[in-house]
């Protein structure tokens, strides 16, 4: 194809040779740390569902999710209009970003964050702020409500993505208090099923409170799903009012609604994994401090490893060995698998160590 621009014709990349098809991933690989994925294949009846949910799969699902928007928002005990999904947080986040900002307004963002949020402010032409965390790994929500005035939209994530802290109540409310009510702050709750009850908040009393917080979650975490790309928002009706009429039609396939029904239906033996993943971060973290090695007390399925003096790559990066994530500040953070991933990480270590 051949554009004429003002300046003569552009004429389009050239194709690239045919490429292989992407090999699929494994369900089950113990070094596979990058991702905060979980570690267990999905579940025996939600993968009769998700089975039995491909044999209609010349049809299309419903032309907006209201069935999946009815499940979830029964499952929470909020009225259906509280909700919206969409492809991934991460798709829910692009969302946010498409229906209530404009190119040049301001978002301000922790950093290091879940790089989703960076790449979404870049293709929504969003002008970031940065707020470094503070050294413990917890947001300077200090500094960030400072950084607020005059952003539209402001990232809070609890646990947040890499460490794994989480803010007390008293300082989130605290925070959103000194916020204008015209400016939107997502409360990124993608971890929020892995936090013990101790450090619990009820994030729908907050909304109440604060109707101009979106809340986000994900069934790629805890319930195991990433595969089939399904998160959604809880927020005050206005908000997700505006975002419901922009919902993709028929952007939400059969398969996604059949699981997340499955997925509570199992709720038992989802319990049930994400007690086991933190008891192996438990035993991650134990293992790590018995060979010297400090960790941030994380609240998520993953455990960061603050950067310093001790080079993570040459640990990591070795050609048979642990994929895990490397940060913009020099920090690692590692997805926790089952005991054989543990066992990785720590031979990484001994290793490097010799
Ligand atoms: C804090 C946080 N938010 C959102 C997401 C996006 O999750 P997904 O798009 O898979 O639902 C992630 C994924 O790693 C995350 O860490």
């Amino acid at each position: 194809m051949t554009i004429v621009a003002e300046s003569g014709p552009v004429s389009a990349p050239p194709r690239p040779a045919a490429r292989a098809l992407c090999p699929l991933p494994t369900a089950v690989d113990p070094m596979a740390l990058a991702l905060n994925e979980n570690p267990f294949p999905p579940l025996p009846a939600v993968r009769t569902a998700m089975i039995e949910s491909v044999q209609a799969a010349n049809r299309y699902p419903e032309f907006l999710p209201e069935t999946l928007r009815h499940l979830i928002a029964d499952h929470l005990g909020v009225p259906d209009e509280q909700i919206v999904v969409g492809a991934g947080a991460t798709g829910v986040l692009v969302q946010v970003m498409h229906a209530f900002t404009s190119p040049g307004d301001r978002v301000v963002l922790p950093v290091p964050t879940f790089e989703g949020y960076p790449i979404a402010s870049a293709m929504t032409r969003l002008d970031v702020v940065k707020v470094p965390l503070l050294a413990d790994g917890h947001h300077d929500l200090d500094a960030m409500a400072e950084a607020a005035s005059g952003a539209r939209l402001v990232v809070v994530c609890r646990p947040h993505n890499p460490t794994g802290t989480v803010e007390s109540l008293g300082a989130l409310e605290g925070f959103l208090s000194r916020l204008p009510s015209d400016t939107i702050v997502i409360l990124d709750e993608a971890y929020v099923e892995f936090v013990a009850p101790q450090w619990r908040i009820d994030a729908l009393a907050l909304l109440e409170r604060f109707p101009n917080v979106l809340v986000l979650r994900t069934f790629s975490k805890a319930y195991g799903l990433a595969g089939l790309r399904i998160g959604y928002a809880i927020g005050s009706w206005p908000l997700t009012a505006e975002l419901w009429s922009m919902q993709l039609p028929f952007g939400i396939a059969n398969i996604g609604l059949v699981a997340v029904d499955a997925s509570y239906r199992a709720e038992n033996q989802l319990r049930q994994r994400i007690r086991m993943i933190t008891a192996e971060r438990r035993n991650l973290r134990t293992r790590l401090r018995a060979m010297g090695v400090a960790s941030i007390d994380g609240h998520a399925n993953f455990v960061y490893l603050p950067g310093g003096d001790r080079p993570w790559h040459e640990v990591f990066d070795g050609a048979d060995g642990v994929r895990v994530k490397h940060c913009a500040d020099g920090g690692v953070r590692i997805t926790v698998g089952g005991r054989s991933s543990t066992g990785a990480v720590l031979a990484a270590l001994r290793r490097a160590e010799r």
